[in-house]
């Protein structure tokens, strides 16, 4: 437990409410609130695939920014060749990705793998069990276990204010492959068959029951 964490917590109270609700001060290690969790293919100097388990990422449009940190090989791979694949694995790949996650493509490892009990293992593919398909755009095998993928470039990285192990890549959109099961009669991903892999403060989840749809539902 921190420091700030052992202060006595203020009570915030609700105005103008009914609800009984109080809101306390909390110092948490992690902000993992829930995020999906993508794998990240990228081509190391040899040729072969790198892969990598995230979860810090959003999309905008035909954009994602992603957030990795710099020690990693991830990182280095995609400043070289300015490309990666994004995939999106489903609930049923969990073990997958979580044997990728105690591991690093990085040869000349850093003091946070060895902090963070992070072991080099350069034959991702194998070490995670997932089978390997070709990209159509760029280099880096796209994980045929992962129901839907994603060939991106790289369109501008960003160093972290103050915070220079921690970069964030803006990457454009190329190809969305989706598995064929997973799409309705009208070619879209069928919300009822496809479920995203969900990271909760670094455990996994699947998503729940369907609540109601936004106005902006097309289908
Ligand atoms: C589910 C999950 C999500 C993760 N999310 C991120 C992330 O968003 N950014 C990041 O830099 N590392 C993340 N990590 C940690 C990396 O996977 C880890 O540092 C790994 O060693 C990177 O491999 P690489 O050095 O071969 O790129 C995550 C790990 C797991 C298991």
């Amino acid at each position: 437990m921190s420091e700030t964490s052992r202060q006595p917590a203020r009570l915030d109270f609700p105005m103008n409410s009914q609800r009984a609700s109080t809101f306390v001060t909390i110092n948490p290690d992690v902000l993992y609130f829930g995020t999906p969790v993508a794998v990240v293919s990228t081509c190391n100097r040899d040729g072969t695939t790198n892969l990598a388990a995230m979860s810090s990422f959003w999309a905008l449009g035909d954009r994602f920014i992603i957030g990795l940190g710099s020690a990693g090989q991830t990182a280095e791979n995609l400043a070289r060749t300015g490309e990666c694949v994004l995939n999106f694995p489903s609930p049923d790949e969990w073990q997958g990705v979580e044997k990728l996650a105690s591991t690093t493509g990085k040869r000349d490892r850093q003091p946070y793998h060895d902090a963070a009990g992070i072991r080099t293992v350069v034959q991702k593919f194998a070490v995670s069990g997932f089978a390997s398909v070709a990209a159509k755009e760029i280099a880096p095998l796209r994980v045929a276990d992962c129901p839907i993928q994603v060939e991106t470039r790289v369109l501008a990285r960003h160093v972290a204010t103050n915070q220079p192990a921690l970069l964030y890549f803006e990457l454009r959109k190329l190809l969305v492959h989706v598995r064929e099961d997973l799409l309705d009669a009208n070619g879209h991903v069928a919300i009822e068959r496809w479920s995203p892999l969900f990271y909760v403060f670094r455990h996994y989840f699947g998503k729940g029951v369907r609540l109601g749809r936004s106005y902006r539902a097309q289908y």
